[in-house]
């Protein structure tokens, strides 16, 4: 087994020797500058994480993928910026911000091109299941982003809608990750499984999480904009949720019908806080988290501790 402390010396060593050299420069340097900021690289240790409940060394053979599922990630944060229309990612400008739209798009593209290139390097045993895997996963992630626009047009989405959703835009790709690194260490088929369904509950915490920090992150340790998805009609987990809790719900569509502004911000959050949401999305996220350790509950002990502790770091995130 590899200790998370390994982990994060190779996913750090990953990165700092990663290189970007083609050309022309104004396609490649937004990938440069994204991967070069850098962000939690979750991906990358979850998939390296599984992996090394199986072995004792990291060869290419994972690096590359893990790699891959980060060039991933981040092509996807470059659209959704732009979709989103965020001015800030990792404390940082956003690419279509710094750049322009066509830059960001193409320059997405790329990446998106590079990820699959990398995910190619897996040992030709998996080669066919890693690349099934990665595929599904991205059209899954595509379907969520799709569902994700749709809902800020409709006047309320039911909670089981919102899992749905986020299970796509989200908790796939890191049970995509999870899954991944097993299968590439040549773990059994069930392991590969319960992998698989521990990342896709932990994904879900972890948009939980992203949908609790939107409104009451710090902004410097966030780095992206506090209030934006309130100011974009998201339909986040503390709007389904406070939905579903309001006696009348008119009061939310009048707070939403305000003009943008730090005002309708601090509107909406009062909602949240007079009906309880805060502390419930905080519970919600324990329960998940419980549920994807459930999902290991017949791994070695010794193999759990790894799990939990990698569990542990998204739960309490902050930024
Ligand atoms: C942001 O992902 C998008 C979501 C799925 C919530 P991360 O929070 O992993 O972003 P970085 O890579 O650390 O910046
Ligand atoms: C992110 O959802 C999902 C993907 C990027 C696929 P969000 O829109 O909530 O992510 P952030 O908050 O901008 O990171
Ligand atoms: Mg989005
Ligand atoms: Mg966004
Ligand atoms: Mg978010």
């Amino acid at each position: 087994m590899i200790s998370q402390e390994n982990i994060n010396v190779a996913v750090k060593r990953l990165f700092d020797e990663i290189r970007f050299t083609r050309e022309p420069e104004g396609l490649y340097d937004p990938l440069r500058y994204m991967i070069a900021i850098g962000g939690k690289r979750i991906r990358p240790k979850l998939c390296l994480t599984t992996y090394g409940l199986f072995k004792d060394s990291f060869a290419p053979e994972v690096l590359e993928p893990a790699a891959g599922l980060e060039v991933f990630h981040t092509f996807t944060l470059i659209h959704d910026d732009m979709m989103d229309k965020s001015p800030l990612r990792r404390g940082r400008e956003t690419v279509w911000v710094k750049w322009n739209a066509d830059t960001a798009i193409l320059s997405g593209d790329v990446m998106c091109i590079d990820s699959y290139r990398r995910m190619a390097r897996a040992p030709r045993e998996v080669l066919p299941e890693v690349l099934g895997l990665f595929s599904q996963t991205a059209a899954e992630v595509c379907e969520g982003q799709q569902l994700d626009m749709e809902f800020e047009t409709m006047p309320t989405v039911p909670m089981d809608r919102y899992m749905k959703m986020i299970g796509l835009k989200t908790a796939v790709l890191i049970a995509c990750a999870a899954k991944m690194g097993a299968l590439i260490a040549g773990a059994p088929a069930e392991d590969c499984e319960a992998l698989y369904e521990y990342g896709y509950k932990l994904g879900l915490a972890f948009q939980v999480a992203d949908d609790y920090l939107d409104a009451y992150g710090d902004k410097k340790v966030f780095g992206k904009p506090i209030g934006g998805d309130i100011l974009n009609g998201k339909k986040s987990w503390l709007t389904v949720r406070l939905t579903e809790k309001l006696p009348d719900r008119s009061i939310l569509d009048d707070a939403f019908a305000l003009p943008a502004g730090e005002e309708k911000i601090a509107i909406v959050k009062g909602l949240y806080d007079r009906f309880d949401i805060p502390a419930e999305a905080q519970a919600e996220i324990l329960r998940f988290s419980d549920e994807a350790m459930d999902a290991v509950a017949a791994f070695s002990p010794a193999r759990r501790a790894l799990l939990k502790d990698f569990a542990g770091q998204l739960i309490g995130r902050v930024k």
